[in-house]
């Protein structure tokens, strides 16, 4: 008897594995760079594309496109707790308060929804619950159909993974009883999103970080301490770096950007790399001609974003440093985000490329792998490894 045990105990950690996670797929929309994911929703189930946003907090979606209207969807009333949950980050428990000695009973639960790419902004989302496939009852937010201007061809809406309570991660970790944990891995080609426990080797070489807690803002960002380019050190006093999939490079506050693009230049004009005139969005551009590659991407000064201590570095390499413009051209990935951006350092999703990443909320670390190039793997290994746990869960 003792025997079975260790084996039983095998077993249930294996179907629990199985159960417990959910794996999205993940694809990049070239006109736009925005990454999508394919998510299913209502009754008859209909698949759509969300953009990702790791800095927002509820699905919203253009709920008017389906083509059937969905007989499972449920509306919330602003009465309701739920209403006030997902109202709470906007501080309007007053007006909800005051509501409350309203007539109308019924009156549906409105909650602001926010395009994060054009910033465009409405207030009259209704709040609902639908199901979201395979086994999810979920919030979401219909949103009116202009909302989807700026999006890539064919989205429906957003999804957002941030930490607040009723963000689709947070009610997503809920429905699957799991750890809160979101790994993903972006790609030009094919890329994926998962939730909960995954066991996969590439993890355990992760590097972390601690995940700042910003009072008032939910999106994911970490302390950069100072920058190396090429082995030395750029003139930066440092400070919390976003992370973000609806920026498509990294973008560095002016004052920060001149120094880094000057540390750049100068230590790629001692790899005798060619400056050339800049191509938009981009301030800096080399010709390509001369310039050596390896499973890295080009052979250009690496870029170390130095974290906690010395010891725990980000570094970048040619394939998330340098973006082809054509032939002859690279240009450096990282752009002018103006004199007063939003936050000064915002790591933008060319970076993320090729990089294994995982926010763990519980311990509110980050995890992030080197370039998955290096080890020549790429996210779509790590998607079939994962697979066995993937089948349970995705039927479409
Ligand atoms: C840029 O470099 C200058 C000169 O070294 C320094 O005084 C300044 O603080 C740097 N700017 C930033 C934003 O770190
Ligand atoms: C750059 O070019 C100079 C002159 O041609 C040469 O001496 C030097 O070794 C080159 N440096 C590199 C890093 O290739």
């Amino acid at each position: 008897m003792a025997l079975f045990l260790p084996l039983l105990c095998l077993l249930s950690t294996l179907s629990y594995a199985h159960t417990s996670s959910l794996t999205l797929p993940v694809t990049k929309d070239d006109a736009t760079l925005q990454y999508l994911t394919t998510l299913s929703y209502g009754t008859p189930a209909e698949a759509a594309k969300f953009v990702l946003d790791l800095g927002a907090s509820l699905l919203w979606v253009d709920c008017a496109s389906r083509a059937t209207p969905s007989s499972s969807l449920n509306p919330i009333f602003l009465r309701s707790i739920r209403c006030l949950t997902a109202k709470t980050p906007e501080i309007e428990t007053q007006a909800w308060l005051y509501s409350l000695g309203s007539p109308d009973q019924d009156q549906a639960c409105q909650i602001p929804a926010e395009n994060s790419i054009t910033g465009k902004r409405v207030s009259e989302g209704d709040l609902v619950e639908d199901l979201v496939h395979p086994s999810h009852q979920l919030l979401l937010t219909c949103a009116p159909t202009l909302l989807l201007n700026g999006l890539a061809a064919g989205a429906k809406g957003m999804l957002g993974l941030d930490r607040s309570r009723t963000s689709f991660s947070s009610q997503l970790f809920h429905s699957l009883g799991t750890q809160r944990k979101i790994t993903f891995c972006l790609s030009s080609s094919s890329g994926l999103l998962q939730f909960g426990n995954v066991a996969h080797h590439s993890l355990r070489s992760l590097t972390f970080t601690p995940l700042l807690a910003n009072q008032d803002q939910t999106y994911p960002s970490i302390n950069v301490n100072s920058v190396k380019i090429g082995g030395k050190k750029v003139s930066f006093s440092g400070g919390a770096a976003q992370l973000s999939t609806v920026v498509p490079y990294t973008t560095l506050q002016s004052s920060i950007y001149e120094n880094f693009s000057s540390a750049y230049l100068k230590a790629a004009l001692s790899l005798n790399m060619t400056q050339v005139a800049p191509v938009a969005p981009f301030g800096l551009c080399f010709g390509s001609g001369g310039v050596g590659s390896s499973e890295v991407g080009p052979s250009v000064p690496v870029i170390d974003l130095v974290l906690q201590s010395e010891m725990v570095k980000w570094s970048i390499y040619g394939r998330n440093s340098m973006v082809r413009v054509n032939d002859d051209v690279m240009c450096l990935g990282f752009v002018d985000g103006g004199q007063n951006p939003r936050n000064p350092i915002v790591i933008g999703g060319y970076q993320l490329e090729d990089v294994l990443v995982q926010f763990d909320f519980d311990t509110s670390m980050v995890g992030f792998s080197s370039s998955l190039l290096s080890r020549q793997t790429s996210c779509a290994d790590f998607k079939s490894a994962s697979m066995p746990a993937t089948q349970s869960v995705s039927p479409w």
